[in-house]
């Protein structure tokens, strides 16, 4: 028997999992309301609310297990990538609890983990597969050898998908986080109603800067011409933002599997959230006869239970880390 405690801080959700023997019985998130009105995630507010909801957050985690607090065999944190505030917050946590109880501390990196929320449940993909993984601050594509030897294919120059949907969801007047109520109002849209451009990049790698700048524009011409243009056709201008955004993601995504000889193809991050991402990677998938793997909704955003399964399988290479153990802000998968 191994009982994990997952611990999430890299950003602005606070979370807490427990997984036993490969299996999650709970995942507590606090999310952080605090940052919208400043039109994204403000650094010392978000450590700040970690400092508040990690005890709750673990309290109610280990409640909803059903669990007592000596159950619990070691303890996985996100190490990083991530906002260093953020990030100390669960890392100190993680090392005081560990040392408190004298277990483990796992060290988790929070890309392989949101990859690794595919090992949660049924049905889990073979090695070799290819994962799309698309968050707000990372837009990569991994060739995933086993449970921690991953290789980076490729990744964007510059924006992550969820800062493209974030900051044109900004241009469009959307509070934030904008992508997922682009989402919503893409769903009543004409997606071929207004063409926007996809880049030209090399490799397997991607770009959303010059989409941004180009929808920026195309709002001030129309703007300008029609005070209430955006209003007036708010719901086929997110339709075919969205379509633009997953077709960039999804072309790369088959070139690399056809280069590759890849047919096993994953989603994840909080970006795999997207209906529109989902529904087209299905059809892709029924094109190029993959094997798909799409996260639940509540496994795509951050979320504890990819630390805890991720730090499980830590847990069974006896993958310990030590007490000098300190967040890294940047760390590639
Ligand atoms: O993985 P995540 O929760 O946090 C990071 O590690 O960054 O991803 C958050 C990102 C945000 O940019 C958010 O707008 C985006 O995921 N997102 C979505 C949707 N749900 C979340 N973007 C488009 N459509 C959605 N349904
Ligand atoms: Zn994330």
């Amino acid at each position: 028997m191994a009982t994990i405690l997952g611990i999430e801080s890299t950003c602005d959700e606070t979370s807490a999992s427990i997984c036993i023997d490969g299996k999650i019985y709970s995942n507590i998130i606090a999310n952080q309301a605090v940052h919208g009105k400043y039109g994204g995630v403000v650094p010392e507010l978000a450590s700040r609310a970690h400092q508040q909801n990690i005890i709750p957050t673990v309290d109610q985690c280990i409640i909803d297990a059903k669990i007592h607090k000596n159950d619990i065999d070691a303890v996985a944190f996100s190490r990083g990538p991530g906002l260093l505030g953020s990030l100390l917050v669960g890392t100190s946590f993680a090392k005081a609890f560990a040392l408190s109880k004298n277990i483990p501390l796992i060290e988790i990196n929070h890309m392989q983990a949101h990859i690794l929320a595919h090992f949660i449940e049924d049905p889990k993909p073979e090695f070799p597969f290819l994962c799309l993984t698309v968050s707000g601050g990372h837009t990569q594509i991994v060739k995933v050898n086993n449970y921690f030897e991953m290789e980076l294919i490729g990744q964007t120059l510059d924006d992550a998908a969820g800062e493209a949907f974030d900051k044109t969801a900004k241009i469009l007047n959307l509070p934030y986080p904008g992508g997922p109520l682009i989402d919503r109002y893409a769903q009543q849209g004409d997606p071929l109603r207004f063409q926007f451009p996809e880049p030209n990049v090399p490799e397997f790698n991607f770009s959303f800067s010059g989409l941004k700048t180009s929808i920026l524009y195309f709002i001030q011409r129309n703007t300008a011409k029609n005070p209430s243009f955006v209003e007036d056709n708010l719901v086929d201008i997110c339709a075919s933002i969205q379509d633009r955004i997953v077709s960039i993601l999804l072309n790369k995504l088959e070139t690399a599997a056809k280069s590759l000889g890849i047919k096993n193809i994953a989603i994840a991050g909080g970006v795999s959230a997207n209906s529109g991402l989902r529904s087209t990677l299905k059809e892709r998938g029924a094109e190029n006869q993959w094997n798909i793997f799409i996260p639940k909704f509540e496994y795509c955003t951050d979320n504890a239970a990819m630390i805890s399964i991720a730090g499980y399988y830590k847990y069974l290479e006896k993958d310990f880390t030590t007490q000098d153990v300190a967040p890294l802000t940047r760390w590639s998968v």
